[in-house]
């Protein structure tokens, strides 16, 4: 039986103004009628699954709590975190909470922020990765890579392992250099880290305590302390302030020898900029995404989100405009990536 774990504590900076800080954009429907969290939910159905943990931050609890029900999720533990340490201790004590209701289980781990069109392959992928995490393997998912990406960790193919078409991770590299990025996909041996990972929680557990004690150990302080708040639990918030802050990625997945993939092709597409959204929705017969009120003439391959006003455009191309109440973007599709910029000026202005 898995245990998923689903990390829903981003930000999404880079998706302002509709992510904003007090409504990030996993709990927003920006592909289809649910968020993306309750697709990653929908996801798991037909799949053996124990009882989800859902690792969230304390401010989101009744918007998490709220979309799980609306899921009949009921069920699933919700973790809070006092504030974002990133992914690594959000693993680490989901892996403490699955462990301390099961025996060593085998843990699914998926951010929830990502859009898979074929929900069978990815179970299928799922599988094969379930195959190798029982034999102690630190399981990711490769991507096949279609452009030089630098918001993405590359995973380079070894030698074959087991049965089930995996192979060895020779090299992990997480989110290169355009120039590095560009120099894996022309030697054909690297695919895209796709984010989400499978493994015993002990295995997770015991890669930390080799690389991370202190991490590991302010994660067990903060679990052994956590409390139940009405359906919620809270970890010892002095203990996780306490806790360095790392990504898996940097943490783990880079300096392991355990680490071994399986392929994914199931129209994976992480929803991390405006251009990622751009790219993954149907286009009309200019290749624009028109979202809300708004009137085009001769503009082609524009994202155009309007929420509370008419939004027109004229003689315009590759534009990304995203309208709400309180603010409006305007930028270019090949300068979304800094978005987080504006929203650190943002942040710095208070
Ligand atoms: N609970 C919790 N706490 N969740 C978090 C935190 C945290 O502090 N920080 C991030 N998350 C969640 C996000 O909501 C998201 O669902 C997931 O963890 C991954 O975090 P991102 O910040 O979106 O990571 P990334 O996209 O930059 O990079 C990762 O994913 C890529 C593919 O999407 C890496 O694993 C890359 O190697 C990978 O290619
Ligand atoms: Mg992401």
């Amino acid at each position: 039986m898995l245990t998923p774990v689903i990390l829903a504590g981003g930000i999404g900076m880079r998706l302002w103004p509709l992510s904003r800080r007090h409504y990030p954009k996993q709990f927003l429907p920006l592909a289809g009628e649910t968020s993306l969290l309750q697709q990653t939910l929908a996801r798991l159905e037909g799949l053996a699954t124990a009882s989800p943990v859902v690792v969230a931050h304390q401010d989101h609890r009744f918007l998490v709590a709220e979309q799980l029900r609306q899921q009949d999720f009921e069920d699933a533990t919700l973790l809070l975190e006092p504030e974002g340490r990133d992914t690594a201790p959000a693993i680490a004590v989901a892996a403490l909470a699955a462990s301390a209701q099961g025996d060593d289980p085998v843990l699914l781990v998926l951010p929830s922020d990502h859009l898979i069109d074929d929900r069978m392959a990815f179970q299928a992928s799922v599988g094969r990765a379930m195959a190798l995490a029982e034999r102690g393997w630190l399981v990711t998912f490769g991507v096949t890579p279609t452009h030089a990406e630098t918001g993405y960790g590359y995973l380079q193919r070894g030698a074959p392992v087991g049965d089930e078409g995996g192979y060895r991770v020779r090299r992990f590299v997480e989110k290169p250099d355009r120039e590095t990025a560009q120099t894996y996909l022309d030697s054909g041996e690297f695919l895209w880290n796709s984010g989400m990972f499978v493994f015993r929680a002990s295995r997770y557990l015991a890669a930390l305590e080799q690389r991370q004690p202190a991490m590991l150990g302010a994660c067990r302080r903060a679990f052994a302390g956590a409390y139940a708040d009405l359906d919620f639990l809270r970890l010892d918030a002095e203990a996780f302030a306490a806790c360095p802050a790392n990504s898996i990625d940097y943490a783990v997945m880079e300096t392991t020898d355990d680490a071994a993939m399986v392929t994914l092709e199931a129209g994976w597409s992480d929803v991390g900029s405006w251009s990622a959204l751009w790219e993954h929705q149907a286009h009309d017969a200019h290749g624009n995404v028109l979202r809300g009120d708004v009137i085009v003439e001769d503009s082609h391959n524009n994202l155009v989100h309007a929420d509370s006003r008419l939004v027109t455009m004229l003689g315009v191309d590759d534009l990304v405009i995203v309208e709400t109440s309180d603010a409006l973007l305007i930028t270019r599709r090949d300068r979304v990536q800094a978005v987080k910029q504006i929203v650190a000026q943002l942040q710095a202005a208070g």
